[in-house]
């Protein structure tokens, strides 16, 4: 089951994920709605501090990495999702469920049967109904990381990597059409805005 007013934004880095959030966010706050703008990993005072502890040492295990975000998720959802959802606002978040499934999953080396086994377990019927997958080249969205600074251990892949993180993404989307819209990112930020828009108000009816 799906939550209609919970919206997710994915892609690789620098594809302009918290951009396109914040832009979202202001369209339905000018129009009266109440929105939570949060990320993940983190998004709660515990689930934050799993998130430093886990990019500034990345677990020798690639499972204790993926059951760590689970469990941050896990926090997230029961102390800021659901009770945001539960009073009728919207949710945006920046990274979800298919960030796990491309790091961990696709990229990484965790068994994608078990991450769905998790999935299914913490998220349960508190599933975005609607995704932004945000495409760019893997070079730009290298350049505008590098430019955004804040480096983690992500950082330090070549351009082979991004291309892969790319196109793990763009399959992600196409697995679940009904939830995800895979939009070009390397537009200027307000025609991907102007794309995001036309989308929430196609699928959520939203004026
Ligand atoms: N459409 C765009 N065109 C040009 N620059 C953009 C666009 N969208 C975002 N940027 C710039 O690129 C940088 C990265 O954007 P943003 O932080 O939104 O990406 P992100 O996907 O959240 O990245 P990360 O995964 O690293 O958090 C920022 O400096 C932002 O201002
Ligand atoms: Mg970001």
């Amino acid at each position: 089951m799906t939550q209609r007013k919970f919206i997710t934004f994915e892609g690789g880095e620098g594809s302009g994920k918290s951009t396109q959030a914040r832009l979202l966010a202001d369209k339905l706050l000018a129009l009266g709605h109440e929105v939570v703008v949060t990320r993940e990993p983190g998004g709660s005072p515990l689930a934050e501090k799993i998130r430093a502890l886990v990019l500034q040492s990345k677990p020798a295990s690639p499972e204790a990495e993926m059951l760590l975000f689970a469990a941050a998720r896990a926090e997230h959802l029961h102390v800021k999702i659901k009770p945001a959802l539960a009073r009728g606002a919207y949710v945006i978040c920046d990274r979800f469920i298919d960030s796990t499934r491309v790091y961990q999953g696709r990229m990484g080396a965790v068994d994608p049967a078990f991450i769905a086994s998790i999935e299914r377990a913490i998220v349960d019927r508190f599933m975005p109904a609607l995704t932004f997958v945000l495409d760019v080249p893997a070079k730009t969205g290298m350049a505008r990381a590098a430019a955004r600074g804040e480096l983690n251990h992500y950082d330090d892949k070549d351009l082979s990597w991004h291309a892969a993180l790319r196109e793990a993404f763009q399959n992600v989307a196409k697995d679940e059409p009904a939830r995800c819209v895979l939009l070009d990112g390397s537009r200027a930020a307000e025609q991907v805005a102007a794309g995001v828009w036309r989308a929430v108000q196609q699928r959520m009816g939203q004026a």
